[in-house]
């Protein structure tokens, strides 16, 4: 079976309202992406200059062109250099002249690229409540950890941590067994249904028993859907590997009862602190590509027992040569 490559699927770089015209670097699989608008329109090349490999992040935006820092040479919203100043007029731009030009888009409030031709499409949403009038959607946290996207993934999707990461927020360290619970395999991800758990607010004014609807989508995209009644909350978690070990975790959330916004942005953020300690004091780093390398617990490391075997499918030990 031939393997796919990390650079083959859609990840998320930036957040949408930070690229304006000028260009803005942004990391993807150990190398560096500068993104801008041309005419409204997102564009992404790869952050070198063909000329002497300046930054073309560091340069400006003209006429809906992107002109390197360095000696000027402007390229157009395809990536072909069309002007190299210092070129007397008459002299032809060599078509070698290109920039090296990725796939880019926009959905749920991020720009998404991929470097390579996608195998798979964006992430889907669970109900497409970003389409949905009565959601509240927002980008609420940008986080870099020092960790593999993979282990953060596979953080977001394990919930036998609770009652110790976590313990009298989302988890009671009394009861710290797992129930069994079904999981469905897709072709494009995971699903998977974990009932009746712990939750408690940080205050200690509020405590409940929740269900948790969980969707991934391959490689690091892992929704998190639970209602209080009618309030329903859809958090989304994608890990986007900047380098092997580093990983910039975009997190999304639709809400459809926007009022304690606030208080909900601050518990979610102490949550992830406390996660955050733990998942970068694990090594190795990155997940072992062989599943035996680590000890798994059938009934709460199922979900990621069928992630690993998912991501052995994947090239993920080693980043794409960009
Ligand atoms: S390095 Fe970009 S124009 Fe020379
Ligand atoms: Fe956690």
């Amino acid at each position: 079976m031939t393997r796919t490559r990390l650079s083959q699927y859609w990840h998320p770089v930036a957040v949408a309202a930070e690229v304006g015209d000028g260009p803005v670097r942004a990391s993807l699989l150990g190398g560096h992406v500068a993104l801008f608008r041309s005419g409204g329109e997102l564009r992404a090349f790869n952050d070198v200059c063909l000329h002497r490999g300046a930054a073309l992040s560091l340069g400006t935006v003209r006429d809906g062109r992107i002109v390197c820092p360095y000696h000027g040479w402007e390229y157009d919203a395809s990536g072909a250099c069309v002007r190299i100043p210092a070129l007397p007029p008459d002299r032809p731009i060599p078509t070698r002249a290109r920039a090296v030009t990725y796939h880019v888009a926009e959905a749920y409030g991020l720009v998404w690229v991929a470097l390579e031709d996608p195998v798979a499409p964006i992430p889907g949403m669970p109900g497409d409540v970003h389409l949905d009038p009565a959601y509240n959607g927002e980008v609420f946290s940008v986080l870099d950890w020092a960790t593999s996207a993979g282990r953060s993934t596979e953080n977001s999707m394990d919930v036998s941590h609770f009652p110790f990461v976590h313990a009298n927020l989302l988890g009671d360290p009394e009861h710290p067994e797992q129930e069994p619970y079904a999981l469905h395999e897709r072709e494009w991800g995971l699903e998977f249904r974990v009932e009746d758990q712990f939750w408690r607010s940080s205050d200690g004014s509020f405590e409940t028993r929740i269900d948790y609807d969980y969707v991934q989508w391959f490689p690091f995209t892992m929704h998190l859907r639970f209602a209080d009644g009618d309030r329903i909350t859809v958090v989304t978690v994608i890990a986007s590997p900047t380098e092997a070990r580093r990983t910039r975790v975009f997190r999304v959330v639709h809400r459809n009862h926007p009022a304690d916004r606030d208080q909900f942005v601050r518990e979610y953020l102490h949550i992830l602190e406390q996660d955050r300690i733990v998942v970068e004091s694990v090594r190795p780093e990155e997940i072992p590509a062989d599943l035996r390398a680590e000890l798994h617990i059938k009934v709460p490391d199922l979900a990621s027992i069928a992630y690993r075997r998912w991501l052995a499918t994947v090239d993920t030990m080693g980043l794409a040569e960009v």
